[in-house]
């Protein structure tokens, strides 16, 4: 090689070995509100260690558990500014935003079990809910799982009549409201982060909520009695910034994509056993009594609860709970 253009070769990669040191990683903010030992809490953190290898450091994911960095309404808003890229919030948390008809998947009784709320989630009726988002600049990108309802309070919750008069911290959610009032009680929406100290000094009665995240916020420290009712569904959709996620190299974002996906069959397959044993945890507490209704409890709950469905086909859209029967085959009216 002649001198000159030695040097040359040499300056061009020098000049390179020096960009590709100087360039940072591109950094992605997860934050939610739960604790990291959940289903959500896993998934987030076994997405991070899968993004940050596919994508050979070209990512770096900062996890922000337990409404570290910003709560159920906050979280949204900086998801929608840019100032994090990354969440997972709970389905009943999207009628702020203006997408409503995630509430479907807080009608009482709509999924017999997680068979039924797959085939939603993972068929056309879940895509499409996603691709609502877009219109918000968020990006829909996959559903994570969580579990089936428990109902707590400081009393026995056996028929529909012993929650009248409670007032019942909810999701920010229309359809969760109606559900509590078809039971006679008050809902009062709250902040995940604020409901274990509202329980502990009084200012709600009672909740519901999978028992992963009743023990790992400690809630059954401050609740007496929970009733295995699994009268509704909560789980997540994983989303981030859509500016942000649009502007990615492609390369990069495959990796994320990839990373995704494998988390997403993880997060599915731990969340009934997570939930299986924070349940064992609590009745190991000996803080709480756990009840188990009776069939015909079950019954007068599902008689009680079953006019919110129609209640809210004009929020949600008649075909859209419609669609979720038929895909499910399961009209729990029916
Ligand atoms: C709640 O607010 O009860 C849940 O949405 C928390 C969560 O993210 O699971």
């Amino acid at each position: 090689m002649k001198p000159l253009v030695s040097l040359a070769v040499a300056v061009v990669f020098g000049v390179a070995a020096l960009s590709a040191q100087a360039a940072d990683p591109i950094m992605i903010k997860f934050s939610h509100v739960v604790a990291p030992d959940t289903p959500k809490g896993k998934a987030a953190e076994k997405f991070k260690e899968l993004a940050e290898a596919k994508t050979n450091g070209a990512v770096k994911i900062e996890v922000y558990p337990n409404s570290t960095l910003y709560k159920d309404k906050e979280e949204m808003e900086a998801l929608q500014m840019g100032a994090v890229q990354m969440l997972a919030p709970s389905l009943a948390k999207f009628g702020p935003l203006g997408v409503k008809e995630f509430e479907v998947f807080d009608l009482p009784y709509i999924f017999r079990n997680y068979e039924d709320l797959h085939k939603v989630t993972e068929g056309e009726v879940g895509k499409s809910l996603l691709d609502k988002l877009e219109k918000k600049g968020v990006k829909g990108l996959a559903y994570w799982d969580n579990g089936f309802k428990v109902m707590s309070a400081n009393k026995p919750l056996k028929m529909p009549d012993d929650y009248k008069g409670l007032k019942m911290r909810i999701q920010s959610s229309k359809v969760l409201e109606a559900q509590m009032r078809a039971l006679g009680s008050n809902p009062q929406v709250m902040p995940f982060s604020e409901t274990y100290q509202a329980l502990q000094t009084g200012v709600v009665d009672g909740t519901e909520n999978p028992p992963s995240n009743l023990y790992t916020q400690k809630m059954h420290e401050v609740q007496k009695h929970v009733s295995l009712t699994n009268h509704g569904y909560l789980g997540y959709a994983v989303i981030a910034n859509r500016g942000f996620w649009e502007k990615l190299d492609p390369a990069v974002r495959t990796g994320l994509e990839e990373a995704l996906k494998e988390a997403t069959d993880y997060a599915n397959q731990i969340a009934k056993e997570e939930n299986d044993k924070s349940l064992e945890a609590v009745k190991a507490s000996g803080k709480t009594e756990i009840y188990t209704p009776t069939e015909d409890e079950v019954k007068a709950m599902q008689k009680a609860l079953a006019p919110v469905h129609a209640e809210m086909s004009d929020r949600i859209g008649k075909e859209l709970i419609d669609s979720i029967y038929t895909t499910t085959g399961f009209d729990p009216a029916k």
